[in-house]
């Protein structure tokens, strides 16, 4: 079953396709809502660009097929929630997006193992996060692992550990 944490991920390969250098996720949940924000530097779109965003099958990218924005934005309407996207042509895109905790929610799925498998997707993209869960918050930038070679799989497992670990320490 797809989980907002596989929508996460999806959202955030659109930066990183779009040449991003700089990725931030700020995101927020509470009782009653999970919301994120994705904030890229990449080459963004002009308005005729977003407004084809959320039409099934607009993709602008070989081997790929143009499901990952409409899919999120059905899933979250479902719950009574949105997607809002703001762009502008080479300065970047941001992305935010709210779920309500309804009986229509999607399962959050695995959110340490959506981070892990971003930051240690590419060495070429700056990743900042910030992850609340109410007045808890832990961030994290890819800087802070700046010295690590993410092509050697035991510091792969470390940075998947480490994100388990704060994210158990929320549950
Ligand atoms: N952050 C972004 N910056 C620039 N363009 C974007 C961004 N996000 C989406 N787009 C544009 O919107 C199109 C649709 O995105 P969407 O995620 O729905 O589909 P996709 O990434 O092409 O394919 P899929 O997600 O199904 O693999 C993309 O092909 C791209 O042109
Ligand atoms: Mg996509």
């Amino acid at each position: 079953m797809r989980t907002i944490a596989d929508h996460l991920i999806d959202i955030a390969e659109n930066s990183v396709n779009a040449g991003s250098k700089s990725v931030e996720i700020h995101l927020y949940e509470d009782e009653t809502k999970f919301e994120f924000e994705i904030l890229d530097d990449g080459r963004g779109m002009g308005d005729k660009q977003v407004s084809k965003i959320f039409d099934p099958f607009f993709t602008t990218k070989n081997k790929k097929t143009g499901l990952g924005l409409p899919l999120l934005k059905e899933y979250a309407e479902l719950t009574g929630g949105s997607v809002e996207v703001i762009s502008k042509e080479n300065e970047g895109t941001k992305v935010k997006v709210l779920f309500k905790k309804t009986i229509d929610c999607q399962p959050i799925g695995d959110i340490a193992q959506a981070f892990a498998t971003l930051v240690t997707s590419s060495d070429q993209v700056l990743w900042k996060i910030i992850r609340c869960n109410q007045d808890n918050c832990y961030d994290f930038s890819s800087e802070d692992v700046r010295d690590l070679d993410l092509t050697n799989p035991h510091n792969i497992k470390s940075i998947f550990e480490y994100f388990k670990r704060l994210e158990a320490a929320f549950r």
